[in-house]
């Protein structure tokens, strides 16, 4: 029986499809995984561009396995994820040991371009775009505890300035409501009771044949009618499609978590027009003040990026200001990364590396402030946990998560599990609280 090694790199997507991938393979091939990459008979890489360095690794972990393969050749070698859409036949050329070239969405013809390889001497490439085919799999990806991740759509019709993913993922393709329903059912099977739904664009979900149509919001209601399923969380949403519907959804669903991610990037007008974001600050404002509306404990979070080409002192100064307004809590912040055949990269980059350095430290300071500000906040506050499993050491305390994901260690039986409970903050550690349940 032969091993397979599978390295993932970058977000929630690509360990989707790296479990997808691990599926296939395992039911197709006559193989099984293996975290042991030196016993491996197949290597794969699924990779991520967003950022330049994450691109550069690539090269030093085939560098690696290369080595491994001059010791045994009939290793094979494959590489899929964004940077195998972006480069293709260039991989191969840079490391002509490589063997597989596979896509984002090519990922479920894997076992037949291994078999092939077998037989061929020649590097295979296949990066094709526009297939959802690789969901045709009846499998589900358990993230951990009583939690999994579901694909409900993928690409982005965007045009953010800045950003490789509209080349790398294509065009928005949305999954059929029926599949998507059918996956998290068989999920609740096999006891998972939160989910997190997956897209590049989550909010554009739309889904159409000949007697349905189905939107976001759409989708959302249908999700919670599953009883078993107890939380709903997404990722990642777009201010400009974050539709009044959708905010009405929170006020239908309970299910729906205290807590989204909704990217702002950067908190001056001038530079948002720069990246094409389609909103302003004004807008993003008022989206979030008709959702603390509806929910007033509300947490929302943040991507950022610093240096954008143009960004002056002053617009920096406005993104630390809008930071300060919503308050957001565990955000993330990011340099600003060339990428190749992005409209950015025709821009000039102005800001000196050294002063982007000097940006991201102060943004990151006020972040993790803002974050551990929640953190304080919650101290006395009781809120509602998902038990997903008993203490492994502790005897008698439980293990759960809040909505906005922290985790939170308490005394109670069993029998809770799998089930919200009110818990009563008491104490903050580092890596979790501790609580007390009420009911
Ligand atoms: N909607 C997407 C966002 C993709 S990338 C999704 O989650 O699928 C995640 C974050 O990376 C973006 O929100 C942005 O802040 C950052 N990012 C994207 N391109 C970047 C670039 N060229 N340089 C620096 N950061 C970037
Ligand atoms: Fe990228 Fe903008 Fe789409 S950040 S994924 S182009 S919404």
């Amino acid at each position: 029986m032969k091993k397979i090694y599978i390295k993932t790199w970058g977000c929630q997507m690509n360990e989707y499809d790296s479990f997808i991938i691990k599926n296939i393979l395992e039911k197709k091939i006559n193989c099984k995984n293996t975290t042991e990459y030196k016993k491996a008979d197949i290597l794969i890489l699924n990779t991520c561009s967003i950022r330049e360095k994450s691109q550069e690794k690539l090269f030093h972990q085939l560098g690696r396995w290369k080595t491994l393969k001059k010791k045994n050749p009939k290793i094979i070698i494959a590489v899929g994820g964004c940077v195998a859409n972006q480069e293709e036949k260039k991989i191969y050329k840079r490391a002509p040991y490589v063997d597989i070239i596979f896509g984002t969405q090519t990922i479920h013809k894997l076992p037949k371009m291994i078999y092939e390889k077998k037989k061929n001497k020649n590097v295979l490439i296949n990066t094709q775009l526009k297939t959802v085919k690789k969901f045709n799999v009846n499998t589900f990806y358990k993230q951990k505890n009583l939690s999994a991740y579901i694909t409900i759509m993928e690409g982005c019709n965007k045009k953010c300035t800045f950003c490789i993913v509209p080349n790398t993922r294509g065009k928005e393709i949305s999954r059929s409501h029926k599949d998507i329903i059918l996956e998290i059912k068989n999920m609740v099977k096999n006891n998972i009771k939160e989910i997190t739904l997956l897209g590049q664009n989550v909010n554009s979900y739309f889904y159409k044949n000949k007697i349905y149509t189905y939107t976001f919001s759409k989708l959302l209601y249908k999700i919670s009618e599953i009883d078993e399923i107890k939380r709903i969380r997404f990722i990642t949403s777009h201010p400009k499609d974050f539709s009044n519907k959708i905010i009405d959804s929170y006020k239908k669903i309970p299910k729906l978590v205290d807590f989204l991610h909704l990217p702002i990037q950067s908190g001056s007008n001038k530079i948002l027009k720069l990246m094409k974001r389609g909103y302003n600050v004004e807008r993003y404002k008022k989206i979030i003040k008709k959702i603390l509306k509806i929910r007033p404990n509300m947490k929302i979070s943040s991507d950022f990026i610093i240096g954008f080409p143009g960004e002056t002192k002053k617009d920096f100064e406005k993104t630390l200001k809008i930071i300060s307004e919503i308050n957001f809590d565990n955000s993330f912040s990011f340099i600003y990364s060339k990428r190749p055949n992005t409209i950015a990269s025709t821009m000039l980059d102005n800001v000196t590396l050294q002063e982007k350095k000097e940006r991201l430290y102060k943004i990151q300071k006020i972040l993790l402030y803002k974050k551990n500000q929640w953190n304080r906040r919650t101290i006395g506050t009781i809120q509602n946990i998902l038990v997903h499993k008993k203490h492994e050491k502790l005897s008698k305390k439980l293990i759960g998560t809040t909505e906005n994901n922290r985790t939170v260690y308490f005394s109670g039986s069993e029998n809770k599990i799998g089930k919200i409970v009110k818990v009563e903050i008491t104490k903050m550690k580092k890596k979790y609280f501790e609580g007390k349940m009420v009911d």
